[in-house]
């Protein structure tokens, strides 16, 4: 499999890919690939000639140093997985060639959806976010780039980076991949133990009993019941908010569609999820 390390090789080769007018996709990771992933490189590939993945764990992304140092980095099993997918390349930096001196950056003001949700909890984050995806945007200058929904609030931050910055980039969201038994998969959920697995299931059965609830319920029972099914679990939450599906704030009511999202520290390890959670009908 063919594997980029430096600016100049991808400059040239994307270059090339240009005068052959091929379309190129766009699948930016941190590593320790999944299904999921896996998902967003095949649905690319379907939808593209070419598709790069990058694979950069972002220490500017990392508000916590010790997050940083145990975040899982697989290369060797990253690369054997994507040699399934025809037509794949790999774009996998130093910190030293995604970050170079005199690279010039503005950063931009996330507003009110940066400094919510994640962004409150975990201070400086999106600005890393933002900073990583916009030097790989403005290098590899992909037709359409894949985030995945699990990342919900990330996902709308980088539809906001790509009108900010005027990329027109295609921003395309694809659907959280979970186990059979609802965990939404995750990098993070190599670090759990099997008893710390267990118990991370009382987030998506938390999030379904919100699902299974709204407009049955008013929105603070359901949330506090929500949050009793995780802390019963031993589970050390960190928020479980229902939101707006565009905007991201709270609501007191609910509406035809809202979003309940958590994040939630299992063990040492902090996993976040999300759905959507929609009215039943009446006919
Ligand atoms: O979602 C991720 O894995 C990361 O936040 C991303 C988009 C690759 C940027 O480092």
């Amino acid at each position: 499999m063919q594997t980029f390390v430096t600016r100049d090789e991808i400059s040239l080769w994307r270059k090339q890919l240009a005068q052959d007018h091929k379309k190129l996709g766009f699948v930016p990771t941190m590593g320790a690939l999944h299904a999921g992933h896996l998902s967003l490189v095949e649905k690319a590939a379907q939808e593209n000639d070419i598709v790069l993945v990058s694979i950069f764990v972002n220490p500017r992304q990392f508000n916590q140093q010790a997050d940083l140092q145990a975040y899982p980095r697989t290369l060797e099993a990253d690369i054997a997985l994507l040699n399934g997918v025809s037509n794949v390349v790999i774009f996998a930096p130093t910190e030293a060639e995604m970050y170079p001196q005199n690279l010039p950056f503005e950063p931009m003001d996330l507003g009110e959806i940066g400094s919510i949700l994640e962004g409150e909890k975990r201070p400086g984050h999106f600005d890393g976010v933002v900073h990583v995806v916009h030097h790989l945007f403005a290098l590899i200058q992909p037709q359409k780039a894949y985030f995945g929904e699990k990342d919900y609030q990330q996902l709308a931050i980088i539809r906001q980076l790509n009108a900010h910055y005027q990329f027109g980039i295609e921003i395309i969201g694809c659907p959280t991949k979970r186990d059979p038994d609802g965990l939404a998969m995750s990098s993070r959920n190599l670090r759990l133990s099997s008893s710390e697995r267990a118990n991370a299931l009382s987030i998506s059965r938390a999030i379904r009993f919100v699902q299974e609830n709204v407009g049955l319920l008013s929105i603070n029972e359901a949330k506090n019941e929500a949050k009793n099914i995780i802390s019963q679990a031993g589970l050390k939450l960190d928020y479980l908010e229902i939101v707006d599906p565009l905007s991201l704030k709270n609501l007191s009511n609910w509406q035809a569609q809202q979003i309940c999202c958590v994040a939630a520290f299992c063990g040492e390890v902090r996993l976040i999820d999300n759905m959507l959670c929609e009215s039943v009908k009446l006919t």
